[in-house]
């Protein structure tokens, strides 16, 4: 059983969710379906990964079959950097709905803090391609997505890829309340301390790419990895017998993030979800927070030199 965590504005949210950046279309209405079934509660999706109308459509089957009920789920998707422009976060919203044939989200996040204008075509796979920086103020951003709680289009609103600066910025600013900041976390970038910035201000994390994103398709050798077969980790599994990626989501869990691992693979997803029956000991985690090197599987290298760029070399 998943268990929840109350957010600050009193919303319950499911502390493991299923990631679906490149889920493929034809696959991931199939996983979302069997992890529904299986009890996965919350998803985790963005416009970018232009799979919302497969996506929603497996989850309105489950709503109509009955397995769930619309209020027993956790909706998250993300605002576009192509689309920062005040006037355009609504709009946005609507059409990620659309896409979802919902009319409501559970959580709206800034994808990241950067802005851009798009001048070809939109990259899944290479998302900040064919589009130039603009300097645009993501406080102001933020009003916009301000306004989709006040429309009923999300019942709350979050960042992603936020520093502990930008992140105090848009708190400084806001009306309505950051409940989440979604950053990569995984042993080789553990970010305690932004983690602790965060939740100190009473902003949970959701830690993307858990393990470290291993089919990111912009990997060169030499790129940072975490290896499943790491005799470390395998070692550790045995103890308590979980495999691996077992270790890793649970390590990930006890930092006090919400992981989100993608999976369209019947076992691996279940797998996955197996993670809330032991704990590990801090020996064990003190093993694995050697890991920790501030190495991003997303770098976003694309974005640097543009403003707001949120990484810096000691923000990790
Ligand atoms: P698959 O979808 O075939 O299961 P991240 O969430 O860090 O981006 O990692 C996702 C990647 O890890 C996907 O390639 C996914 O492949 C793979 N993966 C997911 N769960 C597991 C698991 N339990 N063991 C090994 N690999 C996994």
């Amino acid at each position: 059983k998943v268990p929840k965590l109350t957010l600050n504005n009193g919303l319950q949210c499911p502390a493991l969710g299923l990631g679906t950046w490149q889920a493929t279309p034809g696959e991931v209405g199939s996983a979302v379906k069997h992890a529904i079934d299986i009890g996965y509660r919350h998803i985790d999706c963005a416009m970018l990964y232009g799979n919302e109308k497969e996506i929603g459509e497996a989850i309105r089957e489950k709503l109509k079959e009955g397995v769930v009920k619309r209020e027993d789920l956790f909706i998250v998707t993300k605002l576009w950097n192509t689309f920062h422009e005040r006037e355009q976060v609504v709009p946005a919203c609507k059409k990620s709905l659309e896409n979802f044939g919902l009319d409501y989200i559970d959580l709206y996040l800034i994808h990241w803090p950067v802005a851009q204008k798009l001048l070809g075509e939109l990259d899944v796979d290479f998302p900040f391609k064919n589009a130039v920086g603009l300097d645009y103020d993501y406080v102001d951003t933020w009003k916009g997505m301000e306004e989709c709680v006040d429309l009923g289009l999300t019942k709350s609103i979050g960042l992603s890829n936020f520093n502990s600066k930008q992140v105090q910025r848009v708190l400084d600013a806001a009306r309505i309340k950051p409940v989440m900041n979604q950053i990569e976390v995984n042993p080789n970038i553990n970010q305690k301390i932004l983690i602790k910035f965060c939740r100190d201000r009473g902003i949970e994390v959701t830690a993307y790419s858990p393990f470290g994103s291993p089919s990111r398709p912009w990997a060169k050798p030499g790129d940072p990895v975490i290896h499943l077969t790491d005799p470390k980790l395998v070692a550790i599994g045995k103890k308590y017998k979980k495999t691996a990626a077992q270790i890793v989501l649970r390590y990930v869990f006890e930092l006090g993030t919400i992981p989100i691992p993608k999976s369209t693979n019947k076992q691996r997803l279940a797998a996955n979800l197996d993670i809330f029956n032991f704990e590990l000991s801090s020996s064990d985690k003190a093993i694995i927070d050697q890991f920790n090197c501030n190495g991003r599987a997303v770098p976003a290298m694309e974005l640097k030199g543009i403003a707001h760029y949120p990484f810096k070399d000691d923000e990790f």
